[in-house]
């Protein structure tokens, strides 16, 4: 039996009634806070993440699909979706009317990493990007969008953890004073270390091996390394997540696995007991030198990212459910053979005008329709026989309270709309 690949899922019953919820919610929260949606291509030029996301990072150098077309063109599925919406925001000028421009998407992702719950080979992404801003109001507002719709979905064991990583400036003289601390240490670090200690040592910081040890605790603190001015606008985003009364932790270690980004970086993590290591439910961070280095013009960028499935298996151990069973508006069916035509242009009526309806395509018995009817939690039947073909009058039944309504067929919507129109 075909079966689908490692680390990618099937999505049917509650789970996609959940994401169609999911999807209906941040399509509403979006539009409060004044985001237009954008949707870039699920693959994009293997260039494109090498550029964006960096050479050095595990995303980069060992978790990408990379694939060639049959133009022999080098692709990769997107790993994440800031690259593909700022090389979006370039190519299409965005920026001519980024003052700001917010922008948000959702869509699928790709990661080749150990399957585990909560982590994926696809999974999808909630995610928005804000162009042409560098006020700190914009850092606090896309961490309050995080907090604000993890708390709407009830939500009551998350953890908002921000550091700042300043400007070029800041995060060189901190790059220096990390090689210099770690050189004697080297040897004692995991083989992963190692080479981060060549290519990134800030990621050193972000280690899962090593976190504990006194030589990782003892590091020093991007916030001594920080300039005035990187130091101000860490001051002034803390002001306004206080404002907006956002609970948060500052976590000196926090550096986030992506090279893009300058000033501040969060992560809002679940805390609930026993979730596990896949507990980082959404992330961002500003990147103000991200569109520049593509080519574009300077313009600064803050965003984030939040994991679809992992919020849903967060949902799912805090015990929210999302789905309401809500059931159908009316349930129809036919006596006989004679009378389906009638039964199918009725349920044609009710449907157009806005009612939830289903109907017995099969000719059950009484009984079993009844039953049908219960399982989809039908709020009336309207059962077609001989006699309301010929008069068109239809019986119509409230399958809660057993109530019956004698209503001609030219009333059936005046008659629902009276019923269940303000539902
Ligand atoms: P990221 O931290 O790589 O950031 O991913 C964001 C979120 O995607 C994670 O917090 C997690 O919930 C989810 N996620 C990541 N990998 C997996 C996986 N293998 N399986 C399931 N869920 C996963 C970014 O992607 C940045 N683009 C965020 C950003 C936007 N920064 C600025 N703008």
């Amino acid at each position: 039996m075909l079966q689908k690949p490692k680390g990618t899922y099937d999505i049917y019953n509650e789970k996609a009634q959940e994401i169609l919820y999911l999807k209906k919610l941040i399509t509403s929260l979006m539009d409060n806070y004044n985001y237009s949606y954008v949707q870039t291509p699920i693959f994009e030029a293997r260039e494109l993440f090498h550029r964006t996301v960096g050479e050095s990072t595990d995303i980069v150098s060992k978790e990408t699909y990379d694939f060639k077309d049959r133009g022999n063109r080098d692709l990769t599925l997107r790993p994440e979706g800031t690259a593909g919406v700022v090389r979006c925001f370039i190519e299409n000028k965005l920026y001519v009317d980024a003052n700001p421009l917010k922008t948000w998407y959702f869509g699928p992702m790709f990661r080749y990493e150990r399957p585990q719950s909560g982590r994926n080979r696809e999974f999808n992404q909630f995610g928005v990007e804000v162009f042409g801003s560098l006020s700190p109001m914009i850092d606090a507002e896309v961490i309050s969008i995080v907090y604000h719709f993890f708390k709407l979905l009830g939500l009551k064991n998350i953890k908002v953890n921000i550091n700042s990583l300043g400007d070029l400036d800041s995060r060189n003289h901190y790059r220096d004073a990390l090689l210099d601390y770690f050189k004697p240490y080297i040897g004692q670090l995991c083989d992963d270390c190692q080479q981060r200690y060549e290519k990134n040592p800030l990621r050193i910081l972000d280690c899962k091996v090593d976190a504990d040890s006194d030589i990782m605790k003892n590091a020093p603190k991007m916030s001594n390394y920080l300039n005035e001015e990187s130091k101000h606008h860490f001051d002034e985003v803390k002001k306004y997540l206080d404002l907006m009364e956002i609970d948060y932790t500052v976590n000196d270690n926090l550096v986030r696995g992506l090279d893009y980004y300058t000033h501040t970086v969060f992560e809002v993590t679940s805390e609930i007991e026993g979730f596990g290591s896949g507990n980082v439910l959404g992330a961002g961070g500003r990147y103000d030198n991200l569109v520049k280095n593509l080519g574009g013009p300077n313009t600064p960028g803050v965003g984030f990212a939040i994991g679809i499935e992992r919020l849903l298996l967060a949902l799912e151990a805090e015990n929210i459910n999302l789905t309401k069973e809500d059931g159908i508006d009316v349930y129809l069916f036919a006596t006989s053979e004679e009378e389906k035509d009638e039964m199918f242009s009725l349920a044609n009526i009710l449907r157009v005008n806005g009612f939830k309806t289903d109907l017995d395509y099969s000719l059950r018995n009484f009984k079993n329709n009844f039953k049908h009817a219960d399982k989809l939690k039908a709020k009336f039947i309207i059962i077609v026989g001989p006699d309301e073909v010929k008069t068109k009058c239809l019986t119509i039944k409230n399958n809660e309270t057993k109530e019956e309504y004698k209503v001609d067929t030219k009333d059936l919507i005046e008659f629902f709309d009276e019923k269940l129109g303000d539902e």
